[in-house]
């Protein structure tokens, strides 16, 4: 079976391209080859059949995940992710941990954390002057919502022992090539080998997890998500373990703090060089406030697809595929074709307002189906907050180019940290 046309340059040079250009390598690999496009990189194993256009993206997000399963593509974050992990899971077990996930942000309970992220947030922006890196400095707040906001922890010395175990952890998963390298090896080679110091990583991490939840669970009621998180039963009424509630706690960390600080370092980015959408954010207008949140995340997705493995051969778009391949919905390419969004490489939040209604299936920035981020609300609401604790600011870009996209572990990022001159 041929897989749809792509790149024929080696995997190791598609790598370096998927890398450190993802923007320019994709939308070269659109342009020359169409959708969709099959590429080869060290990324995955097999070659992945990169899908955009709107009705094929349906296709991709609608496949059985007995076929096609998601949790397949994170394999390699087992090892700190945990066997209960949401991220890991298809099928059943997957929905079961989905409707247990979700409990967090809904409605009222949602609404909730609202001003304790716009604290935060003000907090922050408040202390910046002269020059800032954002991504940076977007990478601790992020952090430090979902400490206080996840885990409920409490002051000033707590919340920073926690900081320190988690960077710690997140560093060895964030350089993927490690990762991957220790995925295959995962053998304990005392403790100074990388793998050592990884598992004592998580070891440490896991032991100050576990005294959250045992206080958590000595002083019920808190507001933090941890607290809801508590109070789940399963279909037999039992309550979750606490290796169930460490699972639940690394994933809400694994897919909100990196995705979440990308695009917060891409809003600096685009704002410090639009400062006409910046004056207007001082309006205080929401329903602008939401098209800045909106747009930022169309015209600079922080992750750029969701994979899937073929289990079975499947026909996606016409295309028969082969068992063994990866396919992915291309969030990237769907957020930003030309031929999908008008003027779709400017930044214009007013498309949000004025105009025909953007097409749905090609607003895909949390993915879509059975496995459409959870955190999705909080994320737009975290957005939303720090905007507007930002909109009084002046900010300059320190170059007045744009700043590329280069990927750091799972998302993509501003190549020279989204710095901007504060004041
Ligand atoms: C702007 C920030 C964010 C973006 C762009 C983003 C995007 C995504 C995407 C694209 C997926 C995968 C969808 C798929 O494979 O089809 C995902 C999954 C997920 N996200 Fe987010 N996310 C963000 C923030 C958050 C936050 C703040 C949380 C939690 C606090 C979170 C928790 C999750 C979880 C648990 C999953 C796995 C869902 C599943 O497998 O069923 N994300 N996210």
């Amino acid at each position: 079976m041929d897989l749809p046309p792509g790149p024929r340059a080696p995997a190791a040079w598609q790598t370096v391209g998927w890398m450190a250009r993802p923007a320019a390598f994709m939308r070269r690999a659109h342009e020359r080859f169409g959708d969709p496009v099959t590429i080869r990189t060290y990324w995955t194993e097999e070659p992945m059949v990169l899908f955009s256009g709107p009705e094929a993206v349906r296709e991709v997000f609608r496949l059985d995940p007995a076929i096609a399963p998601a949790g397949e593509s994170w394999e390699f974050l087992r090892p700190f992710a945990g066997a209960h992990s949401i991220l890991l899971l298809d099928g059943d077990e997957h929905m079961r941990e989905r409707r247990l996930l979700q409990g967090p942000f809904h409605g009222e309970r949602m609404r909730a954390f609202g001003p304790v992220v716009a604290d935060l947030a003000r907090r922050e922006l408040s202390v910046w002057s002269g020059r800032v890196a954002t991504l940076e400095r977007m990478r601790h707040l992020t952090l430090e919502i979902i400490l206080r906001v996840v885990l409920g922890a409490r002051g000033d010395e707590e919340t920073a022992r926690l900081r320190a175990a988690v960077d710690g952890t997140l560093d060895s998963v964030r350089s993927m090539p490690r990762m991957l390298a220790m995925a295959l090896v995962q053998r304990d080679l005392g403790p100074r080998s990388p793998w050592g110091r990884f598992r004592l990583a998580v070891e440490r991490f896991d032991a100050l997890l576990l005294d959250v939840i045992a206080r958590a669970r000595a002083e019920p009621g808190g507001d933090s998500m941890l607290a809801v998180l508590l109070e789940q039963r399963d279909e037999d009424g039992a309550p979750p373990s606490d290796r169930h509630l460490r699972d639940e706690i690394v994933a809400l960390l694994v897919g909100g703090h990196d995705s979440s600080a990308a695009s917060l370092a891409w809003a600096f980015e685009r704002l410090a060089r639009h400062p006409a959408v910046h004056a207007r954010l001082r309006d205080g207008d929401p329903a602008y406030l939401d098209a800045v949140v909106k747009e930022v995340l169309r015209a600079r997705p922080a992750l750029t697809i969701a994979p899937r493995r073929l289990l079975a051969p499947v026909e996606i778009a016409g295309h028969r595929l082969p068992a063994g391949v990866q396919v992915a919905a291309c969030l990237w390419l769907a957020l930003r074709r030309e031929d999908l969004w008008p003027a779709a490489s400017a930044f214009r939040p007013e498309r949000w307002l004025d105009g025909p209604r953007p097409n749905p299936l090609s607003w895909i920035p949390f993915g879509g189906g059975v496995r459409r981020c959870t955190g999705a609300p909080f994320a737009e609401m975290e957005m939303r907050e720090v905007l507007r604790a930002a909109a009084g600011m002046r900010i300059r870009p320190v170059r007045p180019q744009p700043e590329r996209a280069r990927r750091s572990m799972l998302v993509v990022v501003p190549d020279r940290g989204a710095e901007v001159l504060v004041g």
